[in-house]
């Protein structure tokens, strides 16, 4: 297990009764094991940097961010609804507990841009599978997905329906 792992909280009851909240702002908050999470996330991108992290509000951003400036490359956002200012592209998708919508500006990626989508959480798969189609419908190249947490549970890789690789730092 990476050292960083134990720093990962297991909530229970939240947001919901039933869910296990995987609480990562303690992996944050320790240097060493933020350091240790991005390393581990970026290590499978180094020799194949890609034009741009694409980062899921919210959580998603710290880390797409992350890695962007780990790896000297861009972050582009897939944000809430009705955060971002220009014209925007939109994918309504189930979450493990509820609906939710995201979007992206219409301009972000250009046609052939090779993009890595990056959550911190892969619990359903419906949100990773929402940006894919987002980054997919720019007629950007999605050259994989960085996810620092999968619930294998909740069998979310089921809906990562493209061969680039879904790499994962922590099977939770
Ligand atoms: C959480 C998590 C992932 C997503 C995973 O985000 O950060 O983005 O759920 O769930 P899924 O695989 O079932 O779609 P959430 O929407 O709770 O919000 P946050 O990132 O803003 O905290
Ligand atoms: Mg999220």
């Amino acid at each position: 297990m990476p050292h960083w792992s134990s720093l990962i909280r297991e909530v229970p009851d939240f947001p919901k009764p039933g869910i296990v909240f995987k609480d990562i702002t303690p992996v944050l908050a320790d240097a060493r094991g933020f350091a240790g999470a991005i390393d581990a996330m970026a290590a499978p991108w180094r020799d194949a940097v890609p034009d741009a992290f694409i980062g899921i509000e919210s959580r998603g951003f710290i880390f797409a961010a992350a890695l962007a400036q780990a790896l000297g490359t861009g972050f582009v956002p897939v944000r809430k609804p009705g955060k971002l200012p220009a014209q925007v592209i939109a994918h309504d998708y189930a979450l493990e507990y509820g609906r939710d919508r995201l979007e992206m500006h219409a301009d972000a990626l250009r046609p052939g841009a090779r993009v890595v989508l990056v959550d911190d959480v892969l619990a359903t798969g419906g949100t990773l599978r929402a940006a894919l189609s987002l980054a997919q419908r720019q007629g950007a190249t999605v050259t994989g997905a960085a996810v620092l947490v999968e619930l294998p549970a909740l069998r979310g890789r089921a809906l990562w329906d493209v061969a680039a690789p879904l790499h994962v730092a922590l099977q939770g």
